[in-house]
């Protein structure tokens, strides 16, 4: 697309799709009329008057981009992309600046001239660690920081006012009556944006009750240095952050079919999850936290809220804010703040010890509720946990077919059973008796 650019490249030469691209990032909130106060003529002088922006401002009543108006005239004087480029980064508009020249040494150098932490960047480079290592010193030692370093090991560093720009200012609306707003979660609201004509989700963090300023840093620090670590298929990605704004941000893939919990209770009206789909979802979920287990990561945190679906139902696992990454994966931890949600949480882990297997409990529980289409807790139902469902069953009171989703049609007992049998497993009083999650496979019907 922009591989031909170079600094040299005359502004009008720039293609009407990378054109459009740009105006993506700079129409909302009338960031082209920054743009256009700051362009000067050859003289020095102001190349645009107040008349010149009015005129700009009436084209949007006809549909048209301001921006690409802008550039346009703009681009007869001859400028460059290099100019551009610059008017561009002196504005704060990264992500555009990026798309025209990305990994463009004069852009990442703007980082190094203008971060007060340049001597520990350059430390980490040259010593060769990994740049995981750099990029968590960089996000810790700077919080809040100036992302001049815009880039970082493959996530976007975003101004925060260019967040605000992509959610329509944080729209607090629901997506379903015209707004931005995904969800609400411990850490945040969730809201939808577009980058660059991408749909993404911005995870806009800020202390509630039983959440410190403290913990929010730990949680933002937490979650960039193992998205970094780790990607897989069925992991949600991390696209960015910023860092700069009184809340931090992360920015997310957005996940068309939102999560499990709200899937399976059929929120919006939308349909049942099939049997066979259904199997799938557990099986993804299964190799997502085997992936975070082999990689030393405990989740903490595994709940339907937290398995995100994309538009095929992919499930990716969310969150892993939470997580701690184990310096001795065997040893139990001890921690005096219990973290997760009371509903999944293993008997160990409401005593405050920290292991894998207690993301193999709530995995259990998220079983169920794959089976049964119930909630994790209610407390208008008898039993009010889903899980106690399974002393019943072994009581001999209820069978899981009589608990079977009723909205679905396509199951068989065979594939059922065996489901419930690792689900039964998995919640095992006595962690050392839960299965290890890699033998937790094969629920394809
Ligand atoms: N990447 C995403 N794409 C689409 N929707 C998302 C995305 N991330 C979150 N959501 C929506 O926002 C909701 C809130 O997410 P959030 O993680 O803040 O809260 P939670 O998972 O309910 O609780 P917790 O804070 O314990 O994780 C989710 O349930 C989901 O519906
Ligand atoms: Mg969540």
């Amino acid at each position: 697309m922009s591989k031909s650019i170079t600094p040299s490249t005359y502004v009008r030469c720039i293609g009407y799709k990378l054109m459009m691209q740009l105006a993506d990032f700079i129409d909302p909130q009338e960031g082209w009329k920054k743009l256009a106060i700051d362009i000067k003529d050859p003289s020095g002088k102001n190349r645009y008057n107040q008349m010149h922006i009015r005129r700009f401002e009436g084209l949007i009543k006809m549909g048209k981009s301001p921006t690409c108006e802008l550039l346009y005239d703009w681009g007869t004087s001859n400028c460059t992309v290099g100019d551009l480029v610059e008017l561009l980064t002196r504005n704060h508009f990264l992500a555009p600046a990026s798309l025209l020249l990305p990994g463009n040494s004069v852009l990442h150098s703007i980082y190094i001239l203008h971060s007060s932490f340049t001597q520990i960047f350059c430390n980490f480079t040259v010593q060769g660690d990994s740049h995981f290592a750099h990029m968590y010193l960089t996000v810790k030692l700077t919080f809040p920081f100036h992302p001049k370093c815009f880039f970082i090991s493959g996530f976007h560093s975003f101004w925060f006012h260019e967040l605000k720009n992509i959610t329509n200012n944080f729209d607090e609306r629901p997506v379903s009556a015209g707004g931005n707003k995904l969800g609400e979660g411990g850490f945040g609201v969730v809201y939808k944006g577009y980058i660059n004509g991408r749909i993404v989700a911005v995870k806009k963090l800020a202390a509630m009750v039983d959440v410190s300023i403290q913990d929010l840093k730990q949680q933002f620090d937490q979650e960039i240095k193992i998205m970094a670590k780790c990607q897989h298929e069925n992991l949600v990605e991390l696209l960015g952050f910023s860092g700069d704004g009184d809340q931090p941000c992360l920015v997310y893939e957005y996940m068309p079919n939102g999560s499990l919990l709200d899937r399976l209770a059929c929120l919006d009206d939308t349909a049942p999850i099939p049997w066979s789909t259904r199997c799938n979802i557990a099986q993804g979920t299964a190799n997502g936290i085997s992936f975070l287990h082999e990689n030393n990561h405990i989740h903490r945190d595994v709940k339907s809220a937290n398995i995100l679906l994309n538009e095929s139902f992919v499930p990716k696992i969310s969150d892993f804010g939470l997580a701690r990454a184990s310096v001795k994966f065997t040893k139990t931890i001890m921690t005096d703040r219990i973290v997760g949600t009371a509903a999944y949480m293993a008997p160990e882990a409401l005593r405050g010890e920290i292991t894998p297997k207690s993301d193999i409990f709530s995995f259990g529980v998220v079983l169920l509720e794959i089976i049964t289409g119930l909630s994790p807790i209610d407390e208008n139902r008898e039993p009010q946990l889903l899980l106690s469902i399974k002393e019943e069953i072994e009581d001999e009171e209820k069978t899981i077919e009589d608990y079977v989703d009723e909205k679905m049609s396509d199951w068989d007992t065979i594939s059922i059973d065996k489901m419930y049998s690792v689900a039964s497993q998995c919640l095992n009083e006595k962690k050392n008796r839960r299965p290890d999650v890699k033998m937790v496979h094969r629920f394809s019907v």
